[in-house]
């Protein structure tokens, strides 16, 4: 079998849970390919027998570049899908808008998978969290949920695996997954503050240029970003000169408001004792 895994990563928790999947296919003695979605084009998704497709959860959600990719592929007429994500606390209904966004093209979604993944958002509420997550028992479950999957196929059942997450099929419909309804990208460039940059630090590397998933950024002489930002802050996170900052005062009380461990325990999917910190 030919088998694709299209993710989108941005600090490498969900290339790491695609790499682990993977290893499992190839040693099944399946032919597979992980592709970036920086270099992925909608043929790697037709041209394949199964298609995995990975994220990042943010704001309780899948991320517009994934979407956009989704929306963009031609009909995929019945081709075997699985979908994964990692995420913090509050994954909302990242998965399920995958599993949507496939089948609308067509594709038979089979299961779903996700895992924990450290938050890397400068946020100072969030930044930390899920420290060094995924660990060895995130990339065993992921392994696992991979031989379920390529069982699966491998046997022609029909129908989803009784390995995936319900929510990748069904929309939880809880608090994340109203606060993702709201939390559209205009919203959060309302609500949250855009990178700014300090000319002087800047080295006009170019590389935020070519990490914004949004092809946001162009240099004219330095950096200015234009008004499709989904506030990700990969240019803050990545720059090697820290050349962006941004002014958390409050907005980090209205991340805080949302996406705090009690409404995590609540609505989220924080489990009883977990670390967090
Ligand atoms: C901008 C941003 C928003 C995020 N929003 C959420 C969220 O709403 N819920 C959640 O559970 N995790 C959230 N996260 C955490 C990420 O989903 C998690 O760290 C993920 O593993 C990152 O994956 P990557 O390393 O593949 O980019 C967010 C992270 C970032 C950077
Ligand atoms: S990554 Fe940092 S140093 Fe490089 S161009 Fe962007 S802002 Fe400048
Ligand atoms: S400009 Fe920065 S924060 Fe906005 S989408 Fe691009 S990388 Fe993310």
């Amino acid at each position: 079998m030919d088998i694709k895994l299209i993710y989108f990563s941005q600090t490498g928790n969900t290339r790491r849970i695609a790499e682990a999947m993977a290893e499992v296919f190839r040693a099944a003695g399946h032919t597979t390919r992980l592709v970036s979605l920086k270099k992925a084009t909608p043929q790697d998704a037709v041209a394949c027998d199964l298609l995995g497709i990975g994220t990042p959860c943010f704001s309780s959600q899948a991320p517009t570049p994934i979407k956009t990719f989704l929306q963009n592929l031609p009909i995929l007429d019945k081709k075997r899908a699985f979908v994964f994500a990692t995420s913090g606390g509050a994954p909302g209904r990242v998965l399920y808008d995958l599993t949507r966004l496939l089948q609308r093209k067509g594709a038979d979604v089979i299961g779903g998978f996700l895992a924990r993944g450290e938050l890397h958002h400068p946020a100072p509420c969030l930044h930390g969290r899920m420290p060094d997550r995924p660990d060895a028992e995130d990339f065993a479950q992921a392994r696992r949920f991979a031989t379920a999957v390529i069982e699966h196929v491998s046997a022609g059942r029909s129908g989803s695996i009784a390995e995936s997450r319900s929510d990748a099929f069904k929309p939880r419909g809880g608090f994340y997954d109203f606060v993702a309804s709201i939390s559209t990208d205009s919203f959060l460039r309302l609500v949250l503050p855009e990178p700014k940059l300090d000319p002087t630090r800047c080295t006009q590397c170019r590389w935020c240029v070519h990490e914004c998933p949004m092809h946001n950024i162009t240099l004219q002489p330095y950096p200015v970003l234009g008004d499709q930002c989904i506030r990700c802050y990969r240019c803050l996170t990545g720059c090697p000169q820290q050349a962006f900052e941004v002014n958390w005062r409050l907005a980090n009380l209205v991340i805080w408001a949302f996406y705090n461990t009690t409404l995590e325990r609540w609505f989220g999917d924080l489990k009883p004792g977990e670390r967090i910190y």
